[in-house]
């Protein structure tokens, strides 16, 4: 017979005395245990904290809200850290009455509604144009996060100013040291943008704009202006720095693609994945997010081979349009070496092309919207490393 299981006979110490108490955490902090599922760094990427980024730690996520704690950050100035009944938003340019918003206007502005979208920096997977870099789906693909956000439509504002005949953009500006200005198209100021003041039911986050933010569905994340504090109406954009210099694709005859706003369909298996490596034979659950800035995902194909044969993958929960998307497939593990793949299909018949159709449109010289295809190979001991396949 075998030896008794020590997890199950002997009585635990966590039964034989009483826990703590209901406040010793007023506001509550993950299970000790998981104290490695945080937001990570790229050291050697940027010469500064105050302008960098840090990474979600995708593969040790599941579902499809992103937590709070764990949205990746990304900004160019530091944090700005604003009191919030200083805190002013104001209108102006090309309107009938230019208007200043106190945080207590924005909240009871009629019309407030709640969204789920995904964010994602142009630059996600910026470091794998020219092959495989970054051994973990936390750095290749951490620069998302996918948040309820609540707010007013930025409509809302601009009808309350009364936009002249005339205009066409609006600039949006943070409030931050890097002073972040977007220009952004009318039509879409007026769709669906959001002047978001919570996340995820609370707050904003100092990190994710406290106490308001620009909501931009399906664009990339640049435009999502962090602590907002103007918006300029205008009839032409501005092109400003980070729409020139920076967020501007160079292609390899030397042209650039400009204002590529919008964030095309791309998915990525989480796990098994370098940092959430196979340790079973026999069943394993793979697991995976997709999204696109065009709308809902529709489908979402896996690979275990590298491409040659497709599986269709089981989407499970909420597919909305512009936010993440998850997959499973439940698969069996002989122990054989996999090279794992997944493909997405949004609503538009968009589907996520290869790295090297990407490289053959766009060339190597962009860091900017690579939404290639990602592949893993999974060794026989289960270990998981970022590779490409031809
Ligand atoms: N807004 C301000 N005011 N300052 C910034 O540096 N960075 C932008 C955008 N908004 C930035 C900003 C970039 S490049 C991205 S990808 C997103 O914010 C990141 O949002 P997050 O920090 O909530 O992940
Ligand atoms: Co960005």
């Amino acid at each position: 017979a075998a030896a008794p299981d020590p997890n199950i006979v002997p009585v635990p110490d966590w039964t034989k005395t009483l826990g703590v108490g209901v406040n010793n955490n007023p506001y509550g902090v993950p299970s000790k245990f998981e104290k490695d599922v945080v937001r990570r760094e790229v050291e050697w990427l940027t010469a500064s904290r105050e302008s960098s980024v840090s990474f979600t730690p995708l593969y040790a996520l599941d579902g499809v809200i992103t937590p709070n704690g764990l949205c990746f950050v990304r900004h160019h100035g530091g944090e700005a850290e604003i009191d919030p009944d200083k805190y002013r938003f104001m209108i102006h340019g090309l309107v009938d009455k230019p208007l200043v918003f106190t945080l207590d206007d924005i909240k009871r502005m009629p019309g407030r509604v709640n969204r789920a979208y995904f964010l994602e920096c142009a630059a996600n997977s910026g470091m794998e144009w020219r092959g495989a870099q970054l051994n973990g789906c936390q750095f290749t693909h951490g620069m998302i996060h996918n948040v309820f956000y609540t707010g007013v439509p930025l409509r809302a504002f601009l009808d309350a100013a009364g936009v002249k005949t005339s205009a066409k953009w609006v600039l949006a500006e943070g409030a931050d040291a890097s002073v972040m200005t977007r220009s952004i198209p009318l039509h879409k100021a007026l769709d669906d943008c959001l002047v978001a003041f919570a996340m995820n039911g609370e707050a904003l986050r100092p990190e994710q704009g406290y106490p308001v933010r620009l909501v931009v569905p399906g664009w990339e994340g640049n435009m999502w202006v962090k602590w907002l504090r103007r918006l300029e109406v205008g009839d032409q954009p501005w092109a400003q720095r980070e729409e020139t210099a920076k967020y501007t694709d160079l292609l390899a005859d030397g042209r650039s693609r400009r204002y590529t706003f919008i964030m095309d369909a791309k998915s990525v298996v989480t796990s098994p994945s370098p940092q959430a490596p196979l340790k079973h034979k026999g069943p394993n659950v793979l697991s995976g997010i997709a999204w696109s800035g065009r709308g809902t995902i529709k489908r979402v194909d896996v690979s275990l081979d590298g491409g040659r044969n497709w599986t269709t993958a089981r989407i499970e929960g909420p597919a909305m349009p512009m936010a993440m998307t998850r997959f499973y497939l439940d698969f069996d593990w002989d122990g054989r070496e996999l090279l794992v793949q997944s493909r997405a299909m949004d609503e538009t018949g968009y589907v996520q092309p290869s790295k090297a159709e990407l490289r053959k449109v766009r060339g190597e010289n962009s860091i900017y919207h690579n939404n290639g295809i990602q592949t893993w190979l999974v060794h026989g001991n289960g270990e998981t490393e970022n590779v490409e396949v031809g």
